[in-house]
């Protein structure tokens, strides 16, 4: 059978793709096993989605890895997650080396357990000349948690209130360096956002599947981008405007 692959037309890759990677707890579930378990398995899924993203050029790819609202989650959970977060970061810098890739990480870092952060940083620092594609995570990430913390800086840089323009906001969010994803997909079924890059998302294209994240494979996320591609991007205008501007 022919990969969605070959459908994509390269010269029109979106240049930032964002997942919310999600079902890890209901896939577990559905092989008798404990949440833990999805999240384990989970990791299969992150490698898969980056060599995806790779191949299709995409230059930018933002994983929202742990929500502000994650820590609300029973407490063997969440330690299993940072220890996780932990161990994947020390066993995955070789083949992010390997393969070009560059690290970031979006989110409130400081309030991450010491260890995390400072693997972290070895791995940032490590990696921070690769070119080939930026992989940002999302760790104790939420939109509403940055879109205050932009303001508190917008306010303590003391800019005159007419020159706060949506420029000025984006420069003072933690994506501030990062083109607006594209496309965004999100598995497990669910529609929704969850406090995921609000501002950024104003014109993305969204992309549900109803597979659950254990499950993702570069065909998926192939597929992601075939749908992509066939939509029009119209951005208030009509569809006739649009086909004079491509
Ligand atoms: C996504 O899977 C991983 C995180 C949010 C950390 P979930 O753990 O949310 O799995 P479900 O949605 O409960 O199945
Ligand atoms: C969103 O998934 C957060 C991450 C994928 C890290 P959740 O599972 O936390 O979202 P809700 O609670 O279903 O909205
Ligand atoms: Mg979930």
């Amino acid at each position: 059978m022919k990969s969605a692959f070959d459908q994509i037309d390269l010269s029109k890759t979106p240049r930032h793709v964002a997942v919310i990677m999600d079902g890890n707890g209901r896939w577990a579930k559905t092989q008798g096993k404990d949440r833990i378990f999805g999240h384990f398995n989970g990791v299969e899924s992150v490698r898969a989605t980056i060599k995806a993203a790779r191949r299709a050029q995409v230059e930018f790819l933002t994983l929202y890895a742990f929500s502000t609202e994650n820590w609300n989650r029973p407490k063997e959970e969440v330690d299993a997650l940072m220890d996780l977060l932990v161990s994947t970061i020390i066993s995955e810098v070789a083949e992010l080396m390997e393969n070009g890739v560059r690290l970031l990480a979006i989110g409130d870092l400081e309030e991450l357990p010491m260890k995390c952060r400072d693997e972290l940083k070895v791995a940032i620092a490590k990696t921070a000349d690769n070119k080939d594609i930026t992989l940002v995570l999302a760790l104790n990430y939420s939109a509403r948690w940055e879109m205050v913390k932009a303001v508190r800086a917008i306010i303590a840089q003391q800019i005159p209130e007419q020159n706060v323009t949506a420029d000025v906001i984006a420069q003072n969010l933690s994506t501030a360096n990062i083109p607006d994803p594209e496309l965004l997909i999100r598995t497990s079924g669910e529609h929704r956002i969850s406090n995921f890059l609000l501002w950024q998302i104003a014109y993305t294209e969204l992309h549900f599947t109803p597979i659950m994240w254990p499950e993702f494979r570069e065909e998926h996320f192939f597929e992601a981008l075939v749908s992509f591609q066939g939509r029009e991007r119209r951005f208030g205008m009509t569809s006739e405007q649009t086909e004079l501007t491509k």
